[in-house]
């Protein structure tokens, strides 16, 4: 897979280069290549949308509206009496929905028609490289009933929440990457160019070590949750603790009741967070903890054993994958996805807002878009140019709160002196902390 997101961001920076210094809508830009990479991930269909129009991408982008629509309508007005036989959007709906489905039919037909049975155990040791596709392991695993609906359904459901959410972490972070300090930016910058060297493109390892560019991305989710709310319906009566509410009680919860679980709320809470709408990348290397707050043990990075810090790191204050049985699937993929994605284009590109920052604007639906599109100018960065001057400033945010470097509190003596000596040796041994 990450050789399928280095050729898909290949492309999209070949097509940038092309543009370099004109106006470039990167919410659109992000949407396209997250699609391409969806389409060969699930089904192995090129969309080919960062490079060209088709009626496809244009029929699967409405049937997308329309669901976000159904998804946040009280009324349902798609079962209104044969509303897809008169009722515009509802005709068009059909119409589209019809097209994606005689796709989705063939590429499961093809497939099965090439079916090449085996065990998963066995699926996992082959080599893929021609169709690494979702698709093609399902059809080929022992077993699997490819006769029913629940595959075409599946399918779809991983193409509709594996593209937007993606795409949207992506254009949240680089505008908030844009408007912060540029030594915030820059920072970030130097680390991609600094791990790939001469190297166009990331392996793993190289993802592992890019924390601070994983660390942006994830802060993306947490100010731009996608989707902003999460909603579940108790099967059995519950009790939820008192959290940063008044119910000294715990809050009673009746079976069936409908619980919407706001991340918007939950990332941006002031009981949860240090500067809760401040864009900081480098919060997530910095341990926080609210004592008024009974029963949260608050965010410690040395719980974080993955790529990105998840909820369990945080206690459940931090839900960018969601949490429990309906967790994310994806998550993995999303993370190597868009991690792959932008140190590509960080690595090889700079970025001005066309206009200022507030012309984007923001909507909401089952993703957060921007409501006039990320326009954005692209300056290609020469191989050859030097690392961007930053003064330091990762480091500057854990040092001005009496921090070590690397963001933890000293825990000696000798640790306190050591920062206090003038010439620091290592990362951790910073000498005298620096204001802001
Ligand atoms: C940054 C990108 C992504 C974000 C932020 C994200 C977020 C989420 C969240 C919060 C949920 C839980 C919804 C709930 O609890 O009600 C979820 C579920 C799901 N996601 Fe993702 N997702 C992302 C990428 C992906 C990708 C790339 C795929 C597929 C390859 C995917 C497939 C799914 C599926 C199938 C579910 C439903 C799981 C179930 O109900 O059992 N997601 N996602």
């Amino acid at each position: 897979m990450v050789t399928l997101f280095n050729e898909r961001a290949e492309i999209l920076c070949d097509d940038l280069e092309k543009k370099e210094h004109k106006v470039v809508d990167m919410e659109e830009r992000f949407c396209s290549v997250t699609l391409d990479i969806i389409g060969k991930a699930v089904f192995n269909y090129d969309f080919g949308s960062v490079t060209k129009e088709s009626p496809i991408v244009k029929a699967v982008y409405r049937v997308l509206r329309e669901a976000e629509h159904r998804s946040s309508s009280f009324i349902p007005y798609w079962n209104l009496p044969y509303a897809d036989q008169w009722m515009g959007g509802q005709v068009e709906f059909r119409r589209d929905m019809t097209m994606l489905d005689d796709i989705l039919a063939e590429l499961i037909n093809k497939a099965v028609t090439t079916r090449s049975e085996a065990t998963v155990e066995e699926l996992e040791e082959r080599d893929s490289s021609d169709d690494p596709s979702l698709l093609r392991f399902l059809v080929d695993m022992r077993g699997e009933d490819l006769s029913s609906m629940v595959l075409r359904d599946d399918l779809m459901t991983m193409l509709i929440a594996g593209h937007e959410t993606t795409a949207a972490m992506l254009t949240w972070t680089l505008f908030e990457l844009a408007k912060a300090e540029p030594g915030m930016f820059h920072e970030i910058q130097n680390e991609v160019r600094t791990v790939l060297k001469d190297k166009d493109r990331p392996d793993y390892d190289d993802i592992v070590k890019m924390k601070k560019m994983r660390y942006a991305l994830i802060e993306g989710l947490r100010l731009y949750p996608e989707p902003p709310v999460l909603i579940r319906r108790a099967r059995t009566e519950d009790e939820l603790p008192q959290g940063s509410s008044v119910m000294k009680d715990g809050i009673k919860v009746l079976r069936g009741t409908d619980i919407f679980v706001s991340t918007w709320n939950l990332h941006r809470s002031p009981d949860l967070w240090e500067n809760p709408y401040e864009f900081d990348p480098t919060r997530w290397e910095r341990p926080y903890k609210n004592p008024k707050i009974p029963g949260w043990a608050g965010y410690d990075p040395d719980k974080v054993t993955g790529l990105y810090p998840n909820e369990s790191a945080s206690d459940f204050a931090f839900l960018p994958f969601g949490g429990g049985a309906r967790k994310c699937v994806g998550d993995q993929f999303a993370v190597i996805e868009a991690s792959v994605t932008f140190s590509v284009l960080i690595k090889n590109f700079d970025f001005e807002f066309e206009g200022s920052p507030d012309d984007v604007g923001m909507q909401t639906g089952a993703t957060i878009h921007t409501m006039n599109g990320l326009k954005m100018r692209p300056r290609k960065v020469q191989p050859d140019e030097p690392l961007a001057e930053t003064g330091g400033w990762w480091e500057r945010q854990h040092l001005k709160r009496g921090l070590s470097a690397s963001g933890r509190p000293y825990h000696s003596k000798q640790e306190v002196e050591n920062q206090n000596r003038p010439n620091k040796q290592t990362p951790d041994d910073p000498g005298i902390p620096m204001s802001n």
